[in-house]
């Protein structure tokens, strides 16, 4: 039998795999919150204009209630003959209060409809994954503030280049996921308009009020085009846009973590709680969780792919393509949350090995560079010669066998006459980092600073 939402001009029903391609609502279901808010803002707005009746109004808002709480309890029967959760909760309403339901549908689409939803459950994202970043800086500045001058290499190319704090270290991600919360935030300001009375496209004759449903409904006001309304998704690609960019930091600091907490490098030692173990070498302790958050970015990633390809070439209006959004998005927000919530648990449970970090530190001629620095501050050469004649020492240390510092300062002055004992001072790795006090710079001074003015954004 035909459809009893658009049946009226059909006389048969839609082929069983016809209905499988088509309904959503296997998964739209976790829009039901976004879809009755969205339904009592619209009554309520219907009722105020005179669109509806007061006691239609108020009998929609009531089952409207209990629709949603019989679904949230779990006792609800979903149909795919009924698509989606825009019919499946409409459909529920009209047995439970009978013709008043036929009247909610009035000056709205599916169109507006669905993205009203899809619009208020991003946002909600949104706020979510603001709160589960707040969450991973704080137990990354706790390491941070632990770890103010705890020396240990820094690297570029994974070649320890210069000597760095551990604080500095964790504060350089503290700083990164502020740029991804403030991403999600300017994302859901723009977000943040209401399409809820575009209609099917075009608008509507009767006259509703569409600031009132988009100040009901927590928005900042109206979409000014209803085409424009139905039509974009562009909110949904921003929020994958900065989950992917996010993805990206949680990737990157996953991948330090799997490398610092092997046996080469010692690092770090994971909780108990975030490693695992080997069915067969017993000795094993695993970064399982870094190394699935390294990987989540795949996920993430995809999504924002797959909607990008799904949106491009789609001519105005709506399309039923953008049914393809919700998987996508669902499935990214849940992995970002997932994600976040193991690396702030990793995170603040793991040990930095301090000895470990320091021995370090001091490897790969690491206070090369200081060398450098002091045979042009206080022998007065110029930089480029500096490099030349540090390139030199270190070239004899290698050939030696022995780190800068345990040179002798005879074997120091064969390469350059001028070089005095005082050189020793700088080739130490506390040294090093302690005079590396420029604005921003990983000295420990700067690194508590730093740490206290995360502590007042942070709270
Ligand atoms: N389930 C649909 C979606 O997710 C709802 C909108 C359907 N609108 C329509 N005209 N078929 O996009």
């Amino acid at each position: 039998t035909a459809n009893t939402m658009w049946g009226g001009r059909f006389s048969a029903g839609p082929d069983a795999i016809m209905e499988a391609i088509n309904a959503s609502i296997s998964f739209d279901q976790r829009l039901v919150a976004q879809d009755i808010a969205g339904s009592r803002a619209h009554a309520a707005m219907l009722a105020a204009t005179g669109i509806i009746s007061d006691s239609d109004a108020e009998a929609i808002r009531k089952g409207l209630l209990t629709v949603l709480s019989e679904i949230e309890g779990g006792d609800f029967a979903f149909s795919a003959a009924l698509e989606d959760i825009h019919m499946n909760v409409e459909a529920r309403l009209k047995e439970v209060v009978g013709e008043a339901a036929g009247r909610l549908h009035t000056a709205r689409s599916r169109n507006d409809q669905v993205a009203v939803d899809f619009r208020l459950w991003v946002r909600d994202q949104c706020d979510a994954a603001d709160s589960a970043l707040a969450a991973l800086q704080r137990a990354l500045l706790d390491q941070a503030e632990a770890g103010a001058d705890w020396v240990m290499p820094g690297f570029t190319h994974l070649q320890v280049a210069q000597p760095v704090t551990w604080g500095h270290h964790m504060l350089a991600y503290v700083d990164m996921l502020g740029r991804d919360r403030s991403r999600f935030a300017d994302a859901r300001r723009r977000m943040n308009l209401s399409p809820l009375g575009a209609a099917a496209l075009a608008g509507t004759s009767f006259p509703i009020d569409r600031h009132m449903t988009a100040q009901a409904l927590g928005f900042d006001g109206p979409m000014t085009n209803s085409l424009d309304a139905v039509s974009d998704r562009d909110f949904a690609l921003e929020f994958l846009g900065a989950a992917t960019i996010c993805a990206v930091h949680l990737s990157r600091l996953a991948e330090e973590l799997v490398i610092w907490s092997s046996a080469q490098f010692r690092f770090v030692k994971m909780s108990d709680r975030w490693s695992t173990g080997s069915s067969i070498m017993p000795q094993k302790r695993n970064p399982d969780a870094a190394e699935l958050i390294r990987a989540k970015i795949g996920r993430i990633f995809g999504a924002n792919v797959a909607l990008t390809l799904v949106m491009k070439g789609l001519p105005l209006a709506y399309s039923k393509d953008m049914q393809e959004d919700k998987e996508q998005v669902f499935d990214a927000a849940d992995t970002l949350m997932l994600a976040l919530a193991a690396m702030a648990g990793m995170v603040g449970d793991m040990t930095a090995n301090t000895d470990a970090l320091r021995a370090a530190a001091g490897t790969g001629f690491s206070t090369a560079t200081d060398l450098a620095d002091w045979l042009v501050s206080a022998l007065g050469l110029p930089f480029r010669e500096a490099h030349h004649v540090t390139g030199s020492l270190v070239a004899l240390a290698e050939a030696q066998g022995c780190d800068l510092p345990d040179l002798t300062l005879a074997q120091m002055r064969s390469v350059h006459a001028g070089i005095r004992a005082d050189v020793f001072d700088v080739l130490g790795v506390d040294n090093s980092v302690a005079s590396r006090t420029s604005f921003g710079g990983t000295a420990p001074v700067r690194v508590r600073e730093a740490v206290g003015v995360w502590r007042k954004v942070l709270g």
